[in-house]
């Protein structure tokens, strides 16, 4: 009786330690999303894409930032996406409205919902359609580059959304200057 125990706690140890989260553990979405946390800008680090048309447009990319800021309500903020491409720089303003652990945009029909992540300094978004097929993942976090342990854990959300394995940014590629008004109100497009 006692062996078994002994084998079974050391079974419940070595999986906490090792064993990556069941799907639908790792795909759980946040329980409570802090407006405030989100404020200001995160680098994106790595990608999780549907298929290889996603890939190719995706690759075209040097760099992408967003950044989350206040707009009077209490549910809706501003939201940017900065993408460097080839030596220029994208801008694209979205206002967009939150509700619980996600948000939708004004004019397209894409939710945006934040999952899980052990990762202080991260935030992991799936990107869905209207028919809530998810579309793309994204790891973005306030540094340039995360920890290898942080990526597989990303690596196994993206397996078990059965998307191509994980995409990952160039860290040294120079991120576009954040503050440049050039570009805004342009048209929100899908190609986010
Ligand atoms: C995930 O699935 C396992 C096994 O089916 C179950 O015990 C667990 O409660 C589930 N977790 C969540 C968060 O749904
Ligand atoms: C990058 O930009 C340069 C100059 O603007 C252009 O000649 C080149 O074709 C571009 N490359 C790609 C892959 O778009
Ligand atoms: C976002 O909302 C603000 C104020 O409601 C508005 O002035 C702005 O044009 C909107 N931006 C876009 C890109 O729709
Ligand atoms: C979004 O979906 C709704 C309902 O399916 C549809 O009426 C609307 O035209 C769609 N909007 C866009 C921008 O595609
Ligand atoms: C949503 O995406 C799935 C998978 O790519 C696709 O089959 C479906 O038609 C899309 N739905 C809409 C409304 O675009
Ligand atoms: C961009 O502007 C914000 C305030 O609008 C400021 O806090 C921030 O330091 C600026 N960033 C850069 C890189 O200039």
């Amino acid at each position: 009786m006692f062996a078994v125990c002994g084998i079974a706690l050391l079974c419940l140890v070595s999986l906490t330690h090792s064993a990556p989260l069941a799907c639908n553990e790792s795909l759980q979405p946040l329980d409570q999303l802090d407006h405030h946390q989100l404020e200001g800008s995160w680098v994106l680090v790595a990608a999780g894409l549907r298929d290889a048309a996603h890939l190719g447009h995706f690759k075209t990319r040097d760099s992408a930032v967003i950044k989350f800021a206040s707009a009077g309500e209490a549910s809706k903020m501003s939201f940017t996406r900065i993408f460097g491409f080839n030596d220029s720089c994208h801008y694209l303003h979205s206002n967009i409205s939150l509700e619980g652990s996600s948000f939708s945009f004004e004019k397209i029909n894409i939710t945006v919902t934040f999952l899980y992540t052990s990762c202080p300094d991260c935030v992991v978004m799936r990107f869905d359609n209207e028919s809530k097929e998810p579309l793309r993942v994204y790891l973005f976090s306030k540094r340039r580059d995360v920890e290898q342990k942080e990526m597989e854990e990303f690596g196994a959300q993206v397996a078990c959304l059965n998307m191509l394995p994980p995409e990952r940014m160039d860290p040294t590629k120079e991120l576009c200057p954040e503050n440049v008004t050039r570009g805004e109100e342009k048209a929100e497009g899908q190609k986010a």
